[in-house]
């Protein structure tokens, strides 16, 4: 008799796991997975699943998919940015606001000015929409703070919410996301003061990732690369927003600091893409911020498939460049905007996310895995990509217990 905590049968599974099914998002039509101990003892269909006494879970015939993984999202932060969007609708852009001290700036004005319970309490709502949808890992990255008091002040939120919320969320210390106001003209300095921001943070266990903005109106390469020294040597890996208004390498920069993932990427050279596959470097796409800034410029899918990168798909949630409470509308603008092929978008979500975040232990249905799982009401997994707007989503299961 096999030893389980917790079966759920009558579903349909995409396992993502490459080896199961026919295709590449490793469906078994009518499977059965089993949990121990908060993971996956046992996956397949349901026709063979052991003799066991646990007790079962009658999905009622609903998909079931590792529970999603939304790998890049700036989730905590004061204020909102509705006022600069309206002014966007007159033809200002997100960069001439960014440049005359609006944009990441007026969110670090708002998020300087909030407390922990202030920003906790507006982080919820946000979280709760993910979840909502099936999210049960999400990133969540500092960089409205810019001074080392407000920095901690964030990524002690972000290590709050799974206090509050059954999910897992891992954090990115991003110091290096633009430059405050009191270092106006002074950029290499504060880099360097971001740079010196990590090891404190660290230290107190707040950070598990170090992030940076390397662009244009972000830091210059020379800059990111003292950051991410500064990482190396704190033992962190690293992840940037590389390439998304211009093109400064960021792509190749990740790829030789073995980053986890560069992310936006739309105007990452063919050769930078090339870079990252052969470094492992998984690229973040991020179709809310082309849509909700109308960059014209699409991140090169084609470049990305013929070199082999792994292409992950988040939210970006972020107030300036991507207000996106929903990852399954982001799967649906991957396909739209992008022509990613419902079977990458859906990779983009679950395994590659996981590997964008450095888990290994996530993102798949296959023996071993945390039992995370997502429920949904739909026919086929294409629905997921293909509905704008509405929730399938009917039910959540973190490390083998409803959530
Ligand atoms: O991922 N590119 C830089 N950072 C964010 C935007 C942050 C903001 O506008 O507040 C991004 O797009
Ligand atoms: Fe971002």
């Amino acid at each position: 008799m096999a030893e389980f905590d917790r079966v759920w049968v009558n579903a349909a599974l995409c396992t993502m796991a490459s080896g199961m099914g026919s295709d590449g998002l490793g469906v078994v039509p009518d499977g059965a997975v089993a949990a121990k101990d908060g993971r996956i003892a046992w996956v397949g269909p349901r026709a063979v699943l052991p003799a066991h006494d646990a007790p079962v879970v009658d999905c009622g015939g609903s998909w079931v998919l590792p529970g999603l993984v939304d790998c890049h999202t700036h989730l905590v932060f004061g204020g909102n940015r509705a006022e600069e969007f309206q002014r966007r609708l007159s033809g200002v852009t997100y960069e001439q606001i960014a440049r005359e001290g609006g944009g990441i700036l007026s969110t670090v004005r708002a998020t300087r000015g909030a407390d922990e319970d202030a920003l906790l309490a507006a982080a919820l709502p946000r979280l709760d929409a993910l979840l909502a949808e099936g999210v049960t890992t999400i990133e969540v990255k500092s960089g409205y703070g810019l001074e080392l008091e407000t920095e901690r002040r964030m990524l002690r939120v972000a290590r709050a919410l799974p206090r509050e919320r059954v999910a897992t969320v891992v954090t990115s210390l991003l110091g290096a996301h633009a430059v405050p106001p009191e270092y106006k003209g002074r950029q290499g300095e504060y880099a360097e003061l971001a740079a010196g921001m990590i090891a404190p943070l660290a230290a107190e266990g707040l950070v598990d990732a170090v992030d940076a903005f390397c662009d244009r109106i972000g830091f210059t390469p020379e800059e990111t690369s003292a950051v991410f020294e500064a990482a190396r040597h704190a033992g962190l890996p690293v992840k940037l927003h590389a390439d998304q208004l211009s093109d400064l390498g960021g792509a190749a920069l990740a790829a030789r600091f073995g980053a986890l993932s560069a992310d936006h990427l739309e105007h990452a050279s063919p050769e930078g893409l090339a870079a990252m596959a052969a470094a492992g470097t998984v690229a973040v796409l991020l179709p809310g911020a082309t849509y909700f800034i109308r960059e014209e410029r699409r991140p090169d899918i084609a470049a990305m498939r013929r070199a082999g990168v792994r292409m992950a798909v988040a939210t970006d949630m972020n107030p300036g460049s991507s207000p996106a409470r929903s990852l399954l509308l982001m799967l649906n603008m991957a396909c739209t905007l992008y022509r990613l092929t419902v079977e990458e978008a859906l990779l983009g979500v679950t395994r590659h996310a996981a590997a964008a975040l450095g888990l290994k232990d996530r993102g798949m249905l296959a023996p071993g895995m945390r039992c995370d799982l997502a429920l949904y009401r739909i026919g086929a997994p294409a629905e997921l990509c293909y509905w704008l707007g509405g929730n399938p989503c009917a039910g959540r299961v973190v490390a083998g217990r409803d959530a």
